[in-house]
């Protein structure tokens, strides 16, 4: 079976738990997309460059997860050449045999268009702040301001920016419990399978 499952929305909304829960419940692959511009930005030296030699090695690096990660991703993304270096490879695991789920910004509008289901998580950016704080600790202000620093070039640029496609399914989790956020999302797919 060919199914894609596109997940985008702002940073820390809870896009990856759902993802892998969901993955998980139907037994679908799961790629997170961020990790790729993570690790361009992380590589150094030219990003065009470490986008289209990207290897494994690259993605199990173990600071991916920082929030200075997540800037420098922010900074590569909005480069096109980094985004087209990347997109066959996000587009042949969405097409894979048994399934995909794809977390990002831009799947359900650029990667994926015609994914069979399309869901665009958010939450307050405080709440999100809070979540990724609770991961990071340090500063919580701090971690707030680049919470929405990072939202604001990822939705401002021209490139591919962060937005819901038309036929996305709008799940706000500010108020929702993990639990609660995953069983809406799966609800949403089973409509759809
Ligand atoms: O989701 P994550 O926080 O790991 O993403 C890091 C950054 O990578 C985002 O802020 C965004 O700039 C970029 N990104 C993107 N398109 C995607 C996934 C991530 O531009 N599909």
């Amino acid at each position: 079976m060919i199914f894609t499952v596109a997940i985008d929305g702002p940073a820390a909304a809870g896009k990856g738990t759902i993802s892998r829960a969901v993955a998980r419940h139907f037994g679908f692959a799961h790629l997170d997309t961020g990790l790729l511009y993570r690790a361009v930005g992380a590589k150094g030296g030219d990003p065009v460059e470490a986008a289209r030699s990207l290897s494994e090695a690259d993605l199990t690096r173990d600071d991916l997860r920082t929030l200075e990660a997540g800037q420098a991703a922010s900074r590569v993304a909005v480069i096109p050449e980094v985004r087209a270096a990347l997109t066959e490879f996000q587009r042949s695991f969405a097409r894979r045999e048994g399934g995909a789920v794809l977390d990002g910004r831009d799947i359900g509008t650029v990667i994926c268009p015609e994914a069979e289901v399309k869901l665009f998580v958010t939450a307050s950016a405080e709440v999100r702040a809070h979540r990724r704080w609770l991961e990071v600790g340090g500063d919580e202000a701090q971690v707030l301001a680049e919470v929405i620093e990072r939202d604001k070039r990822d939705a401002e640029r021209a490139t591919a920016p962060l937005k819901p496609a038309d036929d996305a399914v709008l799940l706000d989790t500010t108020e929702l419990s993990i639990d609660a956020a995953v069983h809406k999302a799966i609800e949403a797919i089973e409509k759809r399978i």
